[in-house]
């Protein structure tokens, strides 16, 4: 599987991707790594790991169709099976998902489709959620809005503030992650008529 990461900042996320390639639990190749920013720590970790990394950034030009044409573009000549939206602090348009229908997913810091956008922990603490978590879905061009492939869930607990439960999500997060791109390594997942197939499921 040739995957992509697409990413804004810490890249916790690639990190944790690119070590189960190394370790040899993911049959995958991390073929490029592309940020809107032009420092983020994300292309550090990915140049350290002899991934290209590559910035466009959004300022650079005129409206987003533009910076998504160039950055799309760049993305594509790395021919990745699988784009992975990882902590990437935009919203797609439509022309660049649909161009890449099925083949783009995001990690999001809540069970979707509770706590869409920004602030997800404390979104989740204002509501007296029992229940928080983190998911990936498809991506589509309403924000945090495509189908879910998986949810890792986790217990509130008292005492919590919203960077005690980010931490929790954070470490939930990265094998999440990891198990659905095994899933995508394993060809077993498709999006077909915007349903989720999973091959071998059987209930
Ligand atoms: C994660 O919490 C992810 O769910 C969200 O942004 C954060 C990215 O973290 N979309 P990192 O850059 O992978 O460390």
């Amino acid at each position: 599987l040739r995957i992509a990461v697409l990413a804004s900042g810490r890249g916790s996320n690639l990190q944790a991707i690119m070590d189960a390639i190394a370790a040899g639990t993911l049959d995958a190749q991390m073929v490029g790594v592309f940020s809107d920013r032009r420092r983020a720590p994300v292309l550090e970790r990915a140049e350290r790991a002899g991934v290209p990394a590559v910035s466009v950034q959004r300022k650079r030009f005129p409206d987003r169709q533009a910076y998504e044409t160039e950055l799309f573009s760049r993305i594509d000549t790395t021919r990745p099976d699988l784009i992975v939206c990882a902590g990437y602090m935009r919203l797609l348009g439509a022309a660049a998902v649909d161009a890449h229908a099925g083949r783009i997913i995001n990690i999001h810091p809540s069970l979707l489709p509770a706590h869409k956008g920004l602030h997800t922990h404390q979104q989740a603490l204002d509501a007296r959620a029992s229940e928080h978590g983190a998911s990936v879905h498809y991506v589509t061009a309403e924000l945090d809005g495509g189908p879910v492939i998986a949810h890792a869930c986790l217990p509130v607990l008292p005492g919590d503030d919203a960077e005690r439960l980010a931490a929790r999500v954070l470490q939930r997060e990265h094998p999440l992650l990891v198990a659905t791109l095994r899933l995508f390594a394993a060809r077993r997942i498709e999006l077909r008529d915007e349903a989720i197939h999973i091959d071998g499921l059987r209930l």
